[in-house]
């Protein structure tokens, strides 16, 4: 999908949606926003007018981009019409499955037989939504992070019966705006929020309990394992750290925690045959030797380049 030539439009002119017109618009689309009135649609399309503008004063943006983002942004109160031209749809509403199914079979009844429509659903499984469509086939989750402008990740989520064919131009037309799309399955909570509403859960009850404060966890977490993972997934730390140093660490944490602390099975079974990580080569992503030394030394870079960052960006008066 040519990112000029596609016509898009979003319904939910809130903060994800508005994100997502910004974003699209600042690479070349052409979009139209739409809401529960006429009026908040409106107000949503001139807010993201002037945090353009504010995105382009402050460096941000490059010079023109708040001109580009008005010249191919509209707005409307009427979902029929808007949604009847567009070759891209984004359901962009709360996160409430009947709201959803609502606006998507609203949407789906004017739009043309050959859009894509997409949900930036958090968590709700696109196969849920896709039931109450009439073509699945052209439906799909893409879901954006907060704030949708500023972050590079977009999670492309086919479900059961949707054409994968579709899933290049859907790449290729959120690579044109400046993102990392990656395709992921139908699953809980796709990738990110399983993992992040996992994480958030064990930090709440750490501090249920009693032992440490919020404030404690959000100090260590982004100074510790969180500046990692700016830079790296959680299997390339495991590789790095040693999974025999990870096994060893499940082992003590299901003394004191249980059964949800186990060494999972697939960490068990490489310490077993004796693949460690990179220091034995191999790991979970199977690095050989060369390849081990040059993530190393990129590694120390970026953690040299990241570490002084952070020093500008906390010596930096907001
Ligand atoms: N906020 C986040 O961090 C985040 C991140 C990723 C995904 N999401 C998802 O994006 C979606 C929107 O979240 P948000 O944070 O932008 O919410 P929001 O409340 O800022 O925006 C939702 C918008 O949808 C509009 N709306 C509600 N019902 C509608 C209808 N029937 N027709 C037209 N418009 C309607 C509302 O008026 C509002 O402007 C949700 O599914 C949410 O889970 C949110």
């Amino acid at each position: 999908m040519q990112i000029e030539t596609t016509r898009v439009a979003v319904i939910g002119a809130g903060y994800m949606g508005g994100g997502i017109a910004q974003t699209l618009t600042k690479a070349g689309a052409q979009c139209i926003l739409i809401d529960q009135t006429p009026e908040s649609a409106r107000q949503g399309h001139a807010r993201v007018i002037e945090q353009a503008r504010d995105f382009e004063a402050k460096g941000y943006f490059p010079a023109g981009s708040a001109a580009d983002i008005e010249s191919r942004l509209t707005w409307s109160g009427d979902l029929a019409s808007a949604v009847a031209d567009a070759d891209l749809i984004f359901e962009v509403v709360y996160e409430d499955l009947d709201v959803k199914i609502d606006v998507l079979t609203r949407i789906e009844q004017f739009a043309r037989p050959d859009a894509i429509i997409a949900s930036n659903t958090s968590a709700i499984p696109i196969g849920a939504m896709a039931e109450a469509l009439t073509k699945p086939e052209r439906f799909f989750g893409i879901h954006w992070f907060n704030p949708a402008q500023l972050l590079p990740g977009v999670e492309i989520i086919p479900a059961a019966l949707s054409d994968r064919s579709l899933v290049p131009g859907l790449i290729e037309l959120l690579t044109a705006a400046g993102k990392e799309p990656a395709v992921v399955p139908d699953t809980p909570g796709f990738v990110c929020n399983r993992l992040q509403f996992a994480l958030f859960k064990e930090a709440a009850l750490m501090v249920e309990e009693g032992e440490v404060t919020a404030e404690q966890i959000d100090t260590v977490v982004k100074a510790s394992f969180g500046f990692r993972l700016a830079l790296y997934g959680p299997f390339a730390v495991a590789d790095m750290a040693g999974l025999d140093v990870y096994a060893n660490s499940y082992k003590s944490l299901e003394k004191a925690l249980g059964e949800r602390f186990t060494v999972p099975d697939s960490l068990r079974e490489r310490v077993e045959a004796g693949d460690l990580g990179i220091k034995s080569g191999g790991g979970y992503l199977g690095l050989n030797e060369d390849e081990a030394k040059r993530l190393i030394g990129a590694r120390d870079n970026a953690y040299v380049a990241l570490a002084a960052l952070r020093r500008e960006l906390a010596s930096t008066p907001s």
